[in-house]
């Protein structure tokens, strides 16, 4: 074989063999970009229910890396969001989650005003937002601004006695169309 000619080869093969390798590295990369099985399941949590069984106190759940309030509600509490006087039942009531014959608040935990993280206040059943000063009540509806709005519910199933945060479920739904949440 000539020197020209030989060149001319080597050339071909050192490119065929860069084009394998590129094809190979993309492949690699688009592997990289897919989310691996165990995140694509992390995008749910699920919740068993008859776990909270102390009213009146707030426990801190996870979902999609975000603090989530879940709080069992009093009968007391539930009689409240029906009351004549109380100027946010239609909205309270809109926002409880019942499972099992028993009413729950379920919010994403973050201040919808600039996302600090408010403190929950059992003996005043409301939460406070330490920032700037926002409350909300105990369903998360926004009773004293800065904040725009309550906190956000995220979705969610209702499956028997568990909630399955990050599935859309026919509450949900009734939820956005009443306004409820974002
Ligand atoms: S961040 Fe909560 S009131 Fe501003």
């Amino acid at each position: 074989m000539k020197d020209s000619s030989r060149r001319g080869f080597m050339g071909k093969a050192f490119g065929a063999v860069a084009g394998v390798g590129a094809v190979g590295s993309l492949y690699a990369m688009k592997k990289s970009w897919d989310p691996l099985p165990s995140v694509k399941a992390a995008g749910f949590t699920t919740l068993d229910m008859s776990q909270y069984t102390t009213p009146n106190k707030v426990i801190v759940e996870g979902w999609r890396g975000k603090p989530i309030f879940v709080m069992k509600l009093t009968p007391e509490m539930v009689a409240k969001t029906k009351a004549a006087d109380n100027k946010y039942a239609k909205k309270d009531q809109n926002r409880l989650i019942e499972v099992a014959g028993e009413h729950f608040m379920v919010c994403i935990g973050l201040c919808t005003h600039l996302g600090c993280i408010p403190a929950y206040r059992p003996d005043k059943e409301d939460f406070l937002c330490a920032c700037h000063g926002g409350k909300y009540d105990f369903s998360g509806m926004v009773t004293k601004s800065p904040p725009p709005r309550g906190f956000d519910i995220p979705p969610f199933k209702i499956v028997g006695k568990t909630l399955v945060l990050g599935e859309k479920g026919p509450e949900y739904e009734k939820m956005l169309a009443d306004h409820a949440t974002l």
